[in-house]
């Protein structure tokens, strides 16, 4: 599965962490940016987020900027893009479960490496479960 990821320079180093981890656990990753801590505008790596969700070059994303709040509301604005703020172990289960998110987000700010992975790992070991949830989906994007 091809993972694009990218965040803004206050997800820089959780970025460069979540891209070590999702090659290390096999996934061939798309790192679209940033590439140091200079300052820089998160809704520009949103959008190149979603033109490579949407534009079929990854079929999942990984956003990071300082409290991943800021690059998810720009991310959710592109129709097709789910973007989910996996701020527990719970939510990162039924992010996917439910909603089926497309790109997943943290903060590099506000959340530790370590509940960053696993919530990762959790993420993309649950399955969508469809039925009634793929009916809301749909309407998602009315
Ligand atoms: C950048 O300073 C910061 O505002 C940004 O990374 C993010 O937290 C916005 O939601």
């Amino acid at each position: 599965m091809k993972i694009a990821i990218a965040s803004d320079h206050a997800g820089f180093e959780m970025k460069e962490f979540a891209k070590n981890f999702l090659q290390d656990s096999g996934y061939d990753v798309l790192d679209l940016g940033t590439n140091d801590c200079s300052s820089v505008d998160y809704p520009s790596f949103a959008d190149k987020m979603a033109e490579a969700i949407l534009g079929g070059k990854a079929e999942a994303g990984v956003l990071v900027c300082g409290t991943g709040i800021g690059i998810s509301i720009r991310a959710n604005r592109h129709k097709g893009i789910r973007a989910a703020l996996l701020y527990s172990d719970e939510v990162a289960e039924m992010a996917k479960k439910h909603n089926n998110a497309n790109v997943i987000v943290f903060g590099g700010r506000t959340m530790n490496k370590e509940d960053v992975a696993r919530r990762i790992k959790i993420f993309f070991a649950t399955e969508f479960e469809g039925g009634r949830h793929q009916k809301r989906i749909d309407m998602l994007d009315y």
